[in-house]
């Protein structure tokens, strides 16, 4: 049996995108395989950019209530949150006295960060070594990622083989990454790959009147009302059937062929259709949102099974450092 390690960042709500494209996938896999999943938010991290508490907290909890709403079962994933379990600073520290200054220094996220940013913080600097001691604390022996993680898991098995060596003993298991092929883009209201750096996203936990609004910025042709319309370079119909069964998506189809079926109608649907599909995660999203203390009940487990681990993993590596 393997384990199944990912973080996700906590930037913000998820959106449709994330939903479809990261969230639901990955829900998937912790019900097929037969594997033992940990899925973490990784809040330390968002501290090289979020500065605001008030922030990280409701986004925390955004990212934590959609992974419930969207099903994730805390039974079969050990579900937590990165600070709380602040060993993983402790590691940190060892494991960045094993890192050569040469390899952040030319790390591909960092040197674009650096070219972007106005707070070029030596957080920012070192996030790849926090990120190796998320992976690394809990033996994950696979950590699924996007293209953009790459260099960041290869930094970690190089920081591990490297601190392997120097202690002469195999404490730290080398991850293995499994790419995410992006196999679902969704398109954002203007047509790009929908994203929250765009701004382009579609919100599904709105209020129904915004959600409304949002649906309503989704960019359209100028096509006239009574004439037929392409469902194939439609935006909206493009969303409608990322989230529709085949038969509904084929009704919606005809509609647009058949003319006198205007882009207001099929924003319309589109919006109909979320209410109804998601009717359930909104309201599971709505109750976390507003009842924090179950939300940390949720998390309670996963965080004791973590830090549990975590624990065991320090000492080891304290007294084989000659902290003990
Ligand atoms: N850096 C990852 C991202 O931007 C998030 C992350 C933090 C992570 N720690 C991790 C992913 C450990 C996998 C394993 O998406």
């Amino acid at each position: 049996m393997a384990r199944v390690l990912t973080g996700i960042q906590s930037s913000g709500r998820p959106h449709l995108g994330n939903i479809l494209g990261a969230i639901a996938p990955a829900i998937q896999l912790t019900k097929e395989a037969n594997n033992e999943s940990f899925i973490f938010i990784a809040d330390f991290h968002s501290l090289t950019s979020i500065k605001d508490a008030e922030t990280r907290k409701q986004n925390v909890m955004a990212v934590a209530s959609a992974w419930l709403a969207f099903g994730l079962d805390i039974s079969k994933t050990v579900f937590y949150r990165q600070s709380r379990i602040p060993q993983v600073t402790e590691l940190t520290w060892y494991l960045s006295c094993y890192t050569p200054y040469p390899m952040l220094a030319n790390a591909h996220s960092f040197k674009d960060k650096s070219d972007r940013l106005a707070d070029v913080n030596a957080g920012l600097f070192t996030y790849p070594v926090l990120m190796a001691a998320d992976i690394l604390l809990y033996g994950a022996d696979i950590v699924p990622v996007g293209k953009d993680q790459l260099q960041h898991l290869e930094m970690t098995r190089d920081i591990a083989s490297s601190f392997n060596h120097k202690v002469g003993e195999e404490i730290l298991i080398l991850p293995e990454p499994r790419i995410s092929e992006e196999v679902m883009i969704i398109p954002g209201t203007d047509g790009q790959k929908m994203s929250k750096s765009y701004n382009n996203y579609i919100d599904i936990f709105l209020p129904e009147k915004q959600l409304k609004k949002n649906i309503n910025t989704i960019v359209t042709d100028s096509t006239p009302l009574e004439e037929p319309k392409n469902p194939d370079t439609c935006n909206v119909f493009k969303l409608f059937s990322l989230v529709a069964e085949e038969s509904q998506t084929a009704e919606l189809r005809a509609k647009y062929l058949a003319g006198n079926f205007g882009y207001g109608h099929a924003k319309n649907e589109l919006f109909q259709l979320i209410l109804e599909k998601y009717k359930e995660e909104r309201k599971i999203f709505d109750h976390y949102m507003t009842h924090p203390e179950e939300l940390d009940k949720q998390l309670a487990e996963g965080e004791a099974k973590a830090a549990q681990l975590a624990d065991a993993m320090l000492e080891k590596i304290r007294l084989r450092l000659g902290f003990r």
